[in-house]
């Protein structure tokens, strides 16, 4: 018989989702001005929410916090408001609903940012992000220089994650997630490679994870574990560089990670350069790590049955596959064809209107 384990319930310490299919966070692009998401995202993400949950775009959790343009904030009031108009969408669709919460650090640029990037330490790759060209418009471009975080600036930002957390929960999301992956701020901090510091922020892998580590309990002190999670990605690395102690460091980081018993723990395992995650490496995690495990990266219902039946995963998100699938769950359930993502569909991934964004159809629509 064909395990039907994807389309059953999940609970855990409060956390509860109606089925184990999540949509993976994805970066649209599509934000108003003043960084107001667009008013066509409430149907967008209502048009997915019979997944078990909904995790948000990238939100940036303060300006300085950005490094791509028209990606929708979450620290104004008419951001909050605009979010406010996505969480009524889904929930009235009966599904649910994390923010992620995004600092980008150092892959950022002054030409969006109006600031100097900021970094674990003053060091940069060659990395390009989405902003505006000097000739006008938009388009990739060269990240500036960062300058390293003073500890007023860690300060600065630890506060800046806890508003946006108190932010989230006004706009009526179920949860947050905190983006740790990517190369992004915490993925710095964490990595020996970009993280030089001579502080408590810097050196050991205690003090590497720390800064994360403040945020987590920040979080779940203020709106409570059931609706914090975290997303990591040991296995991928920012450019060429690859810090080859990262996927210890994870496991380190899980360890610490467990008393707090957050909702999931998210691992992104394949996106831009990344190795492959070993079946060990998924055994010493289950070891070490005693919380709901989320998987992400190219899963199909096959593969994604697979893991979780073998109890390495409790919860698998879908990135593309949402985008040209609303009705992913129904599809997989019914076996119904899936709309197969394409070269066509990358090209309105970003920026845009309802054209690659609101206009996938259900199956036999
Ligand atoms: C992207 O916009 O391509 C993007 C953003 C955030 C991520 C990964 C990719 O974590």
């Amino acid at each position: 018989m064909k395990s039907d384990i994807l389309f059953k319930p999940f609970e855990f310490n409060g956390f509860k989702v109606k089925n184990r299919i999540a949509m993976a966070p994805m970066t649209r692009a599509r934000s108003k001005k003043r960084d107001i998401i667009t008013d066509l995202a409430p149907l967008y993400y209502a048009q997915r929410a019979s997944a078990g949950l909904l995790i948000s775009e990238g939100i940036p959790v303060s300006k300085e916090a950005r490094g791509y343009a028209m990606t929708p904030g979450i620290y104004t009031r008419e951001q909050i408001e605009g979010w406010k108009k996505v969480t009524e969408a889904v929930h009235k669709e009966n599904g649910k609903i994390f923010a992620q919460l995004w600092h980008v650090g150092r892959r950022s640029a002054k030409s969006i940012t109006g600031t100097t990037p900021l970094a674990p330490s003053a060091i940069k790759n060659p990395d390009k992000v989405y902003g505006p060209l000097a000739e006008g418009g938009f388009g990739l471009i060269e990240t500036d220089f960062p300058k390293a975080m003073t500890i007023e600036d860690i300060n600065r930002t630890k506060q800046d994650f806890l508003q946006a957390a108190k932010n989230a929960m006004e706009a009526g999301f179920d949860g947050v997630e905190i983006h740790g992956a990517h190369g992004y701020l915490f993925d710095q901090f964490m990595r020996k490679d970009a993280n030089k510091r001579t502080d408590i922020y810097g050196g050991n892998v205690e003090n590497r994870i720390r800064f994360v580590l403040e945020i987590v309990k920040l979080l779940v002190e203020e709106i409570g574990a059931d609706k914090v999670a975290i997303r990591i990605s040991p296995f991928v690395s920012e450019i060429e560089n690859y810090d080859e102690e990262m996927p210890e460091t994870a496991l380190y980081l899980m360890k610490e990670l467990n008393a707090f018993q957050l909702a999931y723990l998210h691992l992104s395992e394949n996106i831009g350069n990344f190795r492959e995650v070993s079946d060990s490496y998924r055994i010493e995690m289950k070891k070490i790590y005693k919380n709901p495990i989320m998987v992400c990266g190219n899963y199909t219902k096959e593969t994604a049955t697979e893991i979780l039946e073998k109890g390495w995963a409790d919860m698998v998100s879908f990135g593309r596959l949402f985008i040209t699938n609303p009705d992913l769950v129904e599809r997989f359930k019914n076996n119904f064809p899936l709309e197969i993502d394409s070269s066509e569909s990358a090209m309105t991934y970003y920026g845009g209107g309802a054209e690659g964004y609101t206009d996938y159809k259900k199956y036999g629509e």
